[in-house]
């Protein structure tokens, strides 16, 4: 009797036991599965709060402040070559310091030496357009300072260049990919051209292909920097030679216009990156580099002969978009790129407040070849070198070190 009674019990307490059991399991079980989800397995990188902002800052005047390398860098290329190329003011132009809001002395010049030292056996590649170029060839000119041992690597026409620094065996380089998707130019047959007047042809861009000038590089590089985003207007593809955007390789119907486009490739380049290249690659996505053209376009006799960084108080009127000025696509783009990358492992790299100041700072019209201004305009765009660029280096390895620094 005693021990029919006891095996009930049992029974029934096991019962019990299994029902708790699940019951604990299926409770708590999403409690830990949501914990490891929500805090990214970036193992190599530092979770502490960055030591400050670095993007939010002023430009103040230190006469006794020297660029780190000259006009002898065998890296420069020649149109941002300003000191060799004599452009006026270059003294003054290196003489500005960005200083970080809050800072103190946590945000300093970039030391090549121990920058080297610190990156040993890693690599940094930047993918883009042009404005990623005048960026690590800054990055280059001043690493060089810490290995005069490096070596050019560079692929036909400019698609990739780069250096590598033997002592460290650290590779810097950067592969061109302006819109970041495959596209190419398609011409209008000979037979078909009276059905599509004024037409000359169309750039296909397949928007869910990356392009295959970075497409197959990713793994090598522990860090990279990515950007787009001047290519995107009607002075690159106008109506004679527009963009056409294809998905799954058939044309997307209705057809986007240039900054839906935009916001399309954005969207499956960042899917791609966060599918593709590992979690314990760091990520930049750097924004856009803005322009300071005054009285035109580029291509409309537009000019900056700015003796002065701006002040403060003039940057709305030159870059909000509701001023309607030749130079707000910038911020309009931005905020296309902050959306897409929204929710992911890749970092912004805000530069764009701090060089909206850097009127003073682009080559202009000393491009160091006689017709260069006649033929293309004067480049409020890119950056003399060196200059303003050399602090965008100094902010990136700054982050880099913080990254994957131990602190
Ligand atoms: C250089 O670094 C790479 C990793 O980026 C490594 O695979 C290679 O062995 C290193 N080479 C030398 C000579 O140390
Ligand atoms: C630019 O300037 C040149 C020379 O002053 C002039 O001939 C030309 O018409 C101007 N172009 C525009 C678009 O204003």
């Amino acid at each position: 009797m005693a021990s029919k009674i006891s095996s009930t019990t049992l029974f029934t307490f096991l019962i019990f036991l299994t029902c708790l059991l699940l019951y604990l399991y299926s409770t708590i079980l999403p409690f830990f599965t949501s914990q490891t989800q929500s805090t990214p397995p970036f193992s190599n990188f530092n979770k502490n709060p960055p030591p400050c902002n670095y993007f939010k800052g002023e430009w103040k005047s230190d006469p006794n402040r020297k660029p780190l390398y000259d006009s002898t860098c065998p890296f420069h290329r020649n149109s941002w070559n300003c000191l060799k190329n004599g452009r006026e003011n270059m003294e003054k132009i290196n003489s500005w310091k960005w200083v970080p809001e809050n800072c103190g002395d946590s945000f300093d010049r970039i030391n090549p030496l121990k920058f080297l030292e610190f990156m040993r056996d890693k690599s940094i590649g930047f993918i883009g357009d042009s404005l990623n170029e005048n960026y690590i060839t800054s990055f280059l000119c001043i690493l060089r300072e810490g290995d005069d041992g490096a070596m050019k690597w560079k692929g036909k026409k400019g698609v990739w260049r780069g250096g590598y620094f033997p002592k460290f065996n650290v590779t810097v380089a950067y592969h061109r990919a302006v819109l970041l998707a495959n596209y190419e130019f398609q011409p209008i047959p000979q037979l078909e051209q009276s059905k599509y007047p004024g037409l000359k042809g169309v750039y296909r861009v397949d928007v869910d292909v990356p392009s295959d000038k970075w497409v197959d590089v990713t793994k090598f590089y522990d860090v990279l920097v990515f950007n787009t985003g001047h290519w995107w207007g009607y002075d690159k593809f106008p109506k004679e030679t527009p963009l056409v955007f294809y998905r799954d390789g058939k044309p997307i119907v209705p057809p986007l216009g240039i900054q839906s486009g935009l916001k399309v490739v954005l969207e499956s380049i960042v899917s791609y990156i966060q599918r593709e290249v590992p979690l314990t690659t760091l990520k930049f996505w750097r924004l856009q580099s803005p322009r300071h053209f005054y009285g035109g376009d580029w291509n409309q006799n537009g000019s900056c002969l700015f003796d002065n960084p701006f002040e403060e108080s003039q940057l709305d009127i030159w870059f909000s978009p509701s001023n309607n000025g030749v130079n707000k696509e910038v911020r309009q783009v931005n905020s296309l790129i902050e959306d897409a990358l929204q929710g992911t492992d890749i970092q912004l790299l805000p530069l764009t407040h701090l060089s909206e100041f850097r009127a003073d700072a682009h080559p202009a019209i000393w491009l160091g070849k006689k017709d260069a201004v006649a033929v293309w305009g004067q480049d409020c765009m890119h950056w003399c070198l060196p200059g303003l660029p050399d602090t965008w280096v100094d902010i990136l390895s700054a982050l880099i070190h913080y990254n994957l620094g131990s602190g």
